[in-house]
């Protein structure tokens, strides 16, 4: 089949280091299939699933069943991420050394939603990964930090008095794992970095030559926590929704390279947990086929990225973050190609019932995109044209 591709700009396909694909446990709201169609609709060609689900991805049965149903399904790559410890509160360290030896061959291990939140086990955890040389992924959100379950922060935020989720919560852990990865000799990568003090803590510590790297979600770059005026649920998130000056610190770091990469922190939900109470409703949004669209909006039409940075951020950088050699990087001559087709004219509206989603928490519904993503090819095969799936 031949993709007409003409005015099409073509990047390598999209890797995401954060995405949360529900299985196993709560497949009502996403499955490795929809989650790897919304995917492929988004421009990638490879994430990696968080360990969060039920029962917790902290044993190679739960990483491997992953990585291979993800295999069957065929869209994207679906690298599975481990949990740290047993569970994801524990305080004992999970097989790690099993996971990465397994044919999911996990390169990244995370707590995420919990965090690593007890220090001697943050320690022993880069310790051990040192020697295994895989990467911890940190939440930072140190939870005794926060007030109450309402996890939002900013002037909107105390005006209706949900101050929870202090930005200390967040600098706080990242300083400490700098410390922690530099005395260890380890890697550590900070998960959707939202504060102008994470930029300048990340910045500071590479300054020091410690190897740490960070991402930024799509919804910390565009959206702020003004949004919170509505008490609509859709707009919680961890980390909170921050203020103007966070955003923009956090573009810049991105235009600079401070932050390497953009990680969508796809989060499906149910309605009924989202559509409630802002206090009630879980948090985290949609981000995999609004995730290009909104890097456009925020830092490409303001002139702060070209589209080479663009491939930077979205692929390059995530691939050579956990060290995937067939992703990230222009297709030789005769080479099976990984790539995401983009019309950068062609506006489109989000209506969440036409997402590859299985569910609909996004908070951009009704907003204009400035671009689409027109085909993606994953090793040469079309995964998606025109919207459309290939299965
Ligand atoms: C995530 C989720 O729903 O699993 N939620 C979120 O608000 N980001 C967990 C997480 O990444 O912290
Ligand atoms: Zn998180
Ligand atoms: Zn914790
Ligand atoms: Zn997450």
């Amino acid at each position: 089949e031949v993709v007409d591709a003409g005015g099409a700009i073509a990047l390598p396909g999209f890797v995401d280091l954060h995405t949360h694909l529900r299985e196993p446990g709560r497949e009502d709201t996403e499955t490795i299939a929809t989650g790897s169609a919304a995917a492929a609709r988004g421009g990638y060609t490879a994430v990696f699933a968080m360990a969060n689900t039920d029962p917790v991805a902290d044993n190679a049965t739960i990483t491997d069943n992953v990585y291979r149903a993800g295999q069957e399904v065929g869209l994207v790559d679906v690298h599975p991420v481990g949990a740290v410890t047993v569970g994801l509160e524990g305080r004992q360290l999970a097989e790690m050394g099993m996971m990465a030896a397994g044919v999911g061959r996990v390169k990244m291990f995370s707590d995420d939603g919990k965090c690593v939140d007890d220090p001697l086990v943050m320690r022993r955890a880069l310790e051990y990964a040192t020697g295994l040389g895989v990467l911890i992924a940190q939440h930072a959100e140190e939870p005794r930090l926060t007030v109450g379950a309402v996890a939002h922060e900013g002037p909107t935020a105390a005006r209706l008095g949900l101050t929870g989720w202090p930005r200390a919560a967040e600098e706080s852990i990242v300083a400490r794992d700098a410390l922690l990865a530099r005395d260890a000799g380890a890697r550590v990568h900070i998960c959707h970095a939202s504060t102008a003090g994470t930029v300048e803590l990340v910045n500071w510590a590479r300054a020091q030559g410690i190897s740490i790297t960070a991402e930024v979600t799509p919804h910390h770059l565009l959206l702020t926590d003004e949004r919170l005026g509505t008490y609509d649920g859709l707009n919680r998130v961890n980390p909170p929704l921050r203020e103007a000056s966070d955003a923009e610190a956090l573009r810049a770091a991105l235009a600079d390279g401070v932050i390497d990469c953009v990680a969508t922190d796809h989060a499906p939900h149910a309605m009924q947990d989202k559509c409630c109470e802002f206090a009630a409703a879980r948090p985290g949004m949609l981000g995999l086929e609004t995730a290009l669209p909104i890097l456009v909006d925020t830092m490409v039409e303001p002139g702060l990225l070209d589209w080479r940075g663009v491939a930077r951020v979205m692929s390059e950088r995530p691939a050579e973050i956990v060290g995937l050699p067939d992703q990230g990087r222009p297709i030789a001559v005769g080479e099976p190609a990984n790539l995401a087709l983009i019309d950068p004219t062609a506006s489109w509206e989000v209506v969440p019932t036409d997402l590859a989603s299985k569910s609909q928490n996004t908070p951009y519904g009704g907003m204009t995109m400035p671009a689409t993503i027109t085909a993606t090819l994953l090793r040469g095969r079309i995964t998606q044209l025109g919207g459309e799936v290939r299965w």
